[in-house]
């Protein structure tokens, strides 16, 4: 059995998520930096991370790693690594993403048509072919060059792991659905607490709450690029992850989850994507404003992205509208509040410093995780 490095990118300021999730797989992570984590895994790692993390962008497989402040130092290095081990004589092969930090090399199509050369370079020895037909399955390598160290892998995910597959249907500002995991994780909502998103949007946080509660793993109906690598993992493997994840389901567990949007349509789009989750029938849908919002129990959660003014008549109606949510939650009884938003007003308008907060970068979009925790339940006997 081949032993790997794997690496999982992440949201920026939320490694230690995803580095609970990857230990609590079985996994020892080897090493953690800004917006990845590393681990060391076999052929079957990378068919149950993929198929079970929910915090993680992708999954790559380190192929090497050298130094190059130029490009024929880049050259070098990548005809220096074995991509025969990976990379069959029809394989199609490319440079997907390059990406660069404080390094000489910086031009992405620069890095990517040098690397590609050097890569062809290496296998027209290997395979002593001129030409490659490049007609066989895709193998999509990324670079990523920080201080002018060179690390090369190999995407095995595809399409980036939040694309659960559910999402057919989106809000005008959807959040990432890796992202939304990645924040109830940070809270200590659990399946038997109530959770309320008054600004459902396309429903993201109550079905990724929905999907952890029945324990579906995110990446059980879906697909990846290493599905169609079997001399590196075999179908068998495969078969086993997804049934491994299958049998873990369970869906009678009781919740009380519940999601409002405003907007009715947005409520229909979520219903129906609760429903390609398959949770539809642990969600309670409403259209409902936040100045109504309200709940008879004690120790709820509300999870919630409200609108942070993408226009500029919308910005005018912030303070007023985070001003209702600050209301509504005080008389709440006993709840915790956690929002993601980048607008800057939120303390001053819901009325208290937060108990805890922490910056996430939501692609370019620098945001805040403000957190308003309210008391622990008592123990029950
Ligand atoms: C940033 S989006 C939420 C996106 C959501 N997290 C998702 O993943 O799709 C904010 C949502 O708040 C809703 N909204 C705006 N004003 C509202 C109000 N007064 N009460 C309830 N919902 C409101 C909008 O219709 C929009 O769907």
């Amino acid at each position: 059995m081949k032993h790997y490095e794997l690496i999982a990118p992440c949201h920026f300021g939320l490694e230690a998520v995803l580095k609970k999730e990857i230990i609590d797989l079985g996994y020892d992570v080897t090493e953690v930096q800004d917006g990845r984590v590393s681990f060391a895994g076999d052929d079957e790692a990378i068919a149950r991370a993929n198929i079970g993390l929910r915090t993680a962008e992708r999954i790559l497989i380190k192929v090497g790693q050298f130094e190059a402040t130029s490009f024929e130092d880049l050259f070098q290095g990548t005809k220096g690594l074995s991509w025969e081990d990976y990379i069959p004589s029809d394989g199609k092969f490319w440079v997907a993403k390059a990406a660069s930090v404080k390094s000489k090399l910086f031009s992405p199509s620069d890095i990517q048509s040098v690397m590609k050369k050097a890569m062809v370079e290496r296998l027209r020895q290997t395979y002593n072919l001129e030409t490659f037909p490049e007609d066989g399955q895709s193998f999509p390598v990324r670079v990523f060059i920080h201080k002018d160290m060179v690390t090369v892998s190999l995407d095995t995910t595809g399409d980036s792991l939040h694309k659960r597959g559910y999402r057919k249907l989106t809000a005008k500002a959807p959040i990432a659905e890796n992202l939304a995991a990645a924040l109830i994780m940070l809270t200590p909502w659990h399946a038997d607490r109530i959770l309320v998103d008054p600004f459902c949007g396309s429903g993201t946080f109550a079905i990724e709450a929905a999907l952890m509660a029945a324990n579906i793993a995110p990446g059980l109906n879906r697909k990846f690029t290493a599905m169609n690598w079997p001399h590196i993992v075999s179908k068998k493997v495969w078969d086993d992850a997804f049934e491994e994840a299958r049998e873990e389901v369970n869906k009678d567990v009781e919740t009380d989850i519940q999601a409002y949007d405003l907007d009715p349509a947005m409520v229909n789009i979520a219903r129906e994507n609760a429903r390609l989750a398959g949770v539809d029938h642990m969600i309670h849908f409403q259209t409902r404003d936040v100045k109504d919002l309200s709940h008879p129990k004690k120790y709820g959660f509300i999870i919630t992205n409200p609108p942070y003014g993408e226009r500029l008549e919308e910005k005018e109606a912030l303070p007023a509208l985070y001003k209702t949510l600050g209301e509504r939650y005080k008389s709440l009884d006993s709840w915790s509040l956690y929002l993601i938003t980048s607008y800057e007003g939120v303390e001053g308008d819901i009325g208290r410093k937060a108990d805890k907060n922490r910056k996430i970068y939501n692609g370019m979009l620098k945001t805040y995780f403000y957190q308003f925790m309210g008391p622990k339940p008592p123990r029950r006997k």
